[in-house]
């Protein structure tokens, strides 16, 4: 496989693109990224021509891969040739508010933005305003896009920036506590219950080696949201429309969050975010509220038609079963795989996500076949992955620099690092998986 044009392209990109990229992730693949051309299905083909099975979908947003149903293609295209933004409101914000209120059971008004970073940062700021309190909760580990408030590590006592820029008053503001830890956050609401404004929490904890929760993990973050007047914000930018289908992963784990961030797949594959949740909280808003939110470009309709449309192609068409049987086979397939080749390292993932954790463990024989599912009865409950930070202490250099380039010479592409999961779109086809199998099997 010949990776020139990319080589050369990254070289350029290099003068002109801090690290010749626009988002960091994608400059992660060692030696350097290959540059994407053109997608077809579930495939992806890069600037050298090389043709690959596409696991990263786009970091999550494409449900359809890189060809959507023909209803989604001609929405969007009519409404680019339509005129691309106005300045007001259209129809087309309404019917998506409409039918994502419909399918999401704790969603009653939604507020569109142009990314989950924007999403995150106007539900903190509601959650503030709403509870006239600062401090959030956060997981050790997780991500909510880049924003302030939660680019945040350390504990509930030493919280600190987890990167430069961010100043050490303001984060004195957010607690980070470990996912999956029932106790600490028993805790940090004992020490800081009357100045907590919410809990931010993934539902399953997809950025950092996917950790599905330990069960009543979630129930005790409600119970204790509710106990102390703080909101429940439940971040589902990569689980909404992904994990549960329509209902997203809240209706599969059955909690009712006051607030919910959604992203990617509610867009259709261009930028978006939106704010759902109670009409109480989510009208706080300007200008029906005094909660100041404002975007020249939220609700874009090219966005609006693609993330609506694709919402309505997959309520009439098996678009979940498929994708998640896809995930079901590749999960399995990869336990077996694993028995044999690296019995030490976990399968994770539920719905149409998947990866394979690198993980250190000393009790290798018995991985769950689907998919971790945190069962306290496991010889492995010790050394599965239970939140975010766990993912650094895996073979993260293994993964990086000798599997990932293994998997693309074989034509497949997995996440950019340990850390990022892999998805599952429509397009996928059981060919992909085979190939998929094959090359984990030959790599690891
Ligand atoms: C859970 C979660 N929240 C928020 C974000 C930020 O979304 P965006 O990259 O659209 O700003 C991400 C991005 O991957 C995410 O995974």
């Amino acid at each position: 496989m010949s990776h020139e044009r990319s080589r050369d392209a990254y070289d350029r990109a290099l003068s002109v693109m801090p690290g010749g990229v626009n988002s960091a992730v994608r400059a992660a693949p060692q030696p350097y990224p290959v540059f994407a051309r053109k997608g077809e299905g579930g495939h992806v083909i890069d600037a050298d021509g090389n043709r690959y099975v596409d696991w990263i979908q786009g970091l999550g947003p494409l449900l359809y891969g890189h060809d959507p149903p023909e209803s989604v293609t001609a929405a969007v295209q009519q409404h680019v040739a339509e005129g691309p933004v106005f300045g007001m409101p259209t129809e087309l914000e309404v019917e998506h508010a409409e039918f994502v209120t419909r399918h999401v059971p704790s969603v009653e008004m939604l507020r569109f933005v142009n990314s989950g970073t924007e999403a995150t940062v106007s539900a903190v700021r509601l959650a503030r305003a709403v509870t006239e309190r600062n401090k959030v909760v956060v997981m050790q580990g997780g991500y909510h896009g880049a924003q302030e408030s939660t680019l945040v590590e350390g504990d509930a006592d030493h919280p600190k920036p987890s990167t430069d820029g961010i100043p050490q008053s303001f984060v004195e503001h957010t607690l980070p506590v470990p996912f999956n830890d029932a106790e600490a956050a028993k805790g940090v609401f004992e020490d800081h219950g009357d100045d907590i404004a919410a809990v931010m929490v993934e539902p399953v904890q997809a950025n950092s080696g996917v950790a599905y929760p330990v069960d009543g993990y979630h129930e005790t973050l409600r119970e204790l949201c509710d106990d102390h007047g703080a909101l429940l914000i439940w971040d589902e930018v990569i689980t909404g429309f992904r994990v549960g289908g329509l209902g997203c992963a809240q209706s599969k784990f059955g909690i009712d969050p006051d607030v919910t961030t959604f992203g990617k797949i509610i867009g259709g594959g261009f930028p978006v975010g939106a704010i759902g949740g109670k009409t109480e909280y989510v009208e706080q808003f300007t200008p029906s509220g005094d909660v100041f939110q404002a975007g020249t470009f939220s609700g874009h309709p090219a966005t609006m038609a693609a993330g609506l449309e694709g919402l309505k192609y997959a309520a009439e068409n098996d678009v979940y079963e498929h994708v998640n049987d896809l995930g079901r086979q590749l999960r399995e397939g990869l336990a077996e795989i694993l028995a044999e080749r690296a019995p030490e390292y976990t399968v994770v993932g539920t719905d149409s996500i998947f990866k394979v954790a690198f993980t250190r463990s000393d009790a290798p024989q018995q991985a769950c076949s689907n998919g971790c599912r945190q069962n306290p009865e496991c010889p492995r409950f010790g050394d599965c992955p239970k939140r975010g930070t766990d993912a650094a202490h895996m073979e993260t250099d293994r993964y990086a620099r000798l599997f990932r380039p293994a998997m693309r010479e074989e034509g497949v592409l997995v996440s950019q690092n340990q850390f990022e999961a892999n998805f599952v779109s429509y397009a996928h086809t059981e060919e992909d998986v085979e190939q998929t199998l094959s090359a984990y099997r030959d790599c690891l």
